[in-house]
């Protein structure tokens, strides 16, 4: 049995003030047990955000890290830093990174495995783009994507399954485009990691994720959670979401 996690990821939005205002709110709507749950605010936001979560039930996660954990690196942050202050996750290869910032498979998984070394836990993103999947290359891309995960730490990692073309376009996959890919990322996870490792990694679905779409997307057997961006900035319909998660494992 996986604990479904709900993952916020805040991007360029929530500064300190807006950070406080949401976290003191959340904190204040009991977090179901039964649901895992983090917010990945923006670097500026993390230190009050580790301040107000501390000893909650709320992880932080960051939005990115970079694979040295110390140098001369301009505008980086390290695994380490991020520890210092009560980070526990960092997301990796986002597809604003990939695409907007030019980031290849090869640094996220070099991202994905300093923080694992330093002790963070990792968000490992991937997902197809429009084109792609018309061209019925989904698989093909997806497989490039995960061919250095085998040198990541399965127990310290989710998987993110983000569709480029359901991000933050209100169009997210189905629930049967999602389980098939997930099924196929639990098959791809199993040959590299062995069946018991793979049973227990989560695969996160990405994509427009929202409290009208959760239930059906979060049912499905191989999604194990969510990794929510616009939805996720808004406290209600953040904690509406991590409900229906909390329902979908007790079986309702
Ligand atoms: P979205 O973003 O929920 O706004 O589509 C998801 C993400 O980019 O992680």
């Amino acid at each position: 049995m996986r604990t479904p996690l709900i993952a916020g990821n805040w991007k360029m939005h929530h500064g300190v003030t807006a950070t406080q205002a949401f976290l003191e709110d959340l904190i204040n709507q009991d977090v179901p047990t039964a649901v895992e749950v983090v917010v990945c605010p923006p670097f500026v936001s993390l230190p009050v955000a580790a301040m107000l979560t501390s000893g909650s039930r709320i992880a932080l996660g960051a939005q990115n890290v970079h694979w040295e954990s110390a140098g001369a690196f301009t505008g980086e942050i390290s695994a380490p830093m991020l520890i210092e202050i009560g980070v526990r996750w960092a997301i990796v290869g986002h597809s604003e990174r990939r695409s907007l910032f030019g980031e290849t498979d090869e640094h996220t998984i070099r991202r994905a495995r300093t923080a694992q070394d330093e002790g963070l836990g990792v968000i490992v993103c991937i997902g197809e783009s429009l084109a792609q999947r018309e061209v019925e290359q989904t698989f093909d891309v997806l497989e490039g994507q995960i061919a250095g995960i085998d040198r990541l730490d399965p127990r310290r990692m989710v998987v993110a399954y983000e569709p480029v073309w359901a991000i933050g376009t209100g169009h997210n996959a189905t629930p049967t485009q999602a389980q098939e890919v997930h099924a196929f990322l639990r098959q791809r996870m199993t040959e590299a990691f062995g069946q018991a490792e793979a049973d227990l990694l989560r695969i996160l679905y990405g994509g427009s994720l929202k409290p009208s779409n959760a239930r059906e997307l979060l049912a499905q057997p191989d999604v194990d959670g969510g990794l929510i961006g616009g939805a996720s900035l808004d406290v209600d319909s953040f904690s509406a979401i991590i409900r229906t998660a909390a329902e979908c494992a007790a079986g309702d």
